[in-house]
């Protein structure tokens, strides 16, 4: 796909549903065993998964133009495939881990390669029988008796704590998830609207057993998405951008603190709070700063790492991105996917142990080709900063953006 480059940047979207919220609200009401119907839900590639996984498990699942319609039953032995989706992996392995039977989670290049150990060793731990192929997958669950454990995960990650919350939700005892920084809080948020005994502390969560209650949702606009239109309308002189119906859960909003904080104006319109809080976010393009991406900051917008890397090149001066170790085990290695795709783009980026440097000159030449692989982040970001480039550029492989923005390329360019 050819980009071209813009000029100008003015324009009202509404943002794309909420990826993680779509995967849990199907994923938990599933397990409830009840009725429930997810509005709004991302019909993107992550999220089918998640709805073709439940179907293998043998729940009732139908799709139309309202919503997904889920009717939970009895949960049996089966295949599943997650596709390219971490998400639906990891949440499964703990909602799994207690259920009788024999489970086989495989997913594709991309997520074969991401580790799954860090939610197979504390499973373990609670007494789940696990079999990895070198750390990763596929994953062999045989459902087994849990017992609550206290865990303290060497990262901070939301999918790791949701897969052990979900087993604590049917082990004996108290589970305990202990994270060195505050992760994206969209299980504590549902699983307590669905009647889960679950106490948050700090960076604690603590969960005793108990069943889930069918619940309704409602799912809102996804920042991660949001994201890309209002960095580039930050890169373009004289930009300007309404994203409406955006979440802006406190765990999640990091990408607009740093906006603010590089010289754009960020204002909220339409502020509504139904279990997660949402807006309507306008961003007006200002003169524009350097910023450093460091330590707790890091969780709340690890995903929108690499556009925000885009930004900086449209910034005179050093930007630094660090603390972000967690860059290199996402659906590719983002430190190195984003130092490369800048430089084919004409960028002066170094890559570090756990960041990058960008040596801002406040414009990108462009001109050069993008393979993203089967990273979609990859190609929205690549394809943003080419459109703000002087020369624009050529994307290879763009549709892998219907993972999580199936409308992004009419919708954001
Ligand atoms: C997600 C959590 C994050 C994020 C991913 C979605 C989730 O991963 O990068 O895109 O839905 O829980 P980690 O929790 O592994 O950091």
């Amino acid at each position: 796909m050819e980009i071209a480059p813009i000029t100008r940047y003015d324009k009202t979207l509404t943002a794309p549903p909420d990826k993680s919220i779509t995967h849990r609200a199907v994923l938990f009401n599933a397990l409830s065993g009840g009725r429930a119907t997810v509005y709004n839900p991302l019909m993107g590639e992550d999220c089918m998964s998640t709805v073709e996984c439940m179907l293998r498990l043998g729940i009732d699942v139908e799709t139309d133009a309202r919503g997904i319609r889920l009717r939970g039953g009895q949960i049996g032995s089966a295949a599943l495939d997650a596709g390219n989706s971490g998400t639906t992996m990891r949440l499964l392995m703990g909602a799994l881990s207690s259920r009788p039977g024999n489970f086989c989670i495989d997913g594709d290049a991309s997520l074969r390669r991401r580790p799954m150990g860090r939610v197979a060793v504390p499973l373990e731990a609670m007494g789940a029988k696990i079999t990895l192929r070198r750390g990763c997958a596929p994953v062999q669950i045989e459902g087994a008796d849990l017992v609550g454990i206290t865990y303290r995960s060497p990262v901070a990650s939301a999918q790791v704590k949701s897969a052990i919350l979900l087993a604590g939700l049917s082990a004996v005892g108290v589970t305990r998830f202990v994270e060195p920084v505050v992760s994206r809080d969209h299980t504590e948020r549902m699983l307590r609207r669905m009647g889960a005994d679950l106490t948050v502390d700090g960076t604690a969560v603590a969960v005793r057993p108990g069943r889930l209650y069918p619940v309704d949702v409602t799912v809102c606009g996804d920042i991660s998405a949001a994201a890309f239109p209002l960095i580039l309308a930050a890169c373009v002189p004289g930009g300007r951008v309404t994203v409406k119906n955006v979440g802006v859960n406190p765990t999640r909003d990091g990408v607009l603190e740093v906006l603010r904080n590089a010289g754009t104006a960020v204002t909220f319109d339409n502020f509504a709070d139904d279990g997660e809080p949402v807006a309507d976010v306008t961003l007006t393009h200002g003169d524009l700063k350097p910023f450093r991406i460091d330590g707790a900051i890091v969780p709340r917008l690890i995903d929108e790492i690499p556009a925000l890397a885009v930004l900086a090149c449209f910034i005179e001066g050093e930007s630094v991105i660090a603390g972000a170790t967690e860059l290199k085990v996402k659906e590719s290695n983002r430190i190195d996917t984003t130092v490369g795709f800048l430089r084919a783009l004409g960028a002066d980026v170094e890559p570090t142990h756990d960041g990058m440097i960008i040596h801002g000159k406040g414009y990108l030449p462009g001109g050069g080709t993008v393979d993203p692989g089967l990273d979609h982040r990859t190609a929205m970001a690549a394809a943003i900063a080419m459109a703000a480039s002087k020369r624009g550029g050529t994307l290879l492989n763009p549709e892998v953006c219907a993972v999580s923005y199936p409308d992004f390329y009419g919708d954001v360019l």
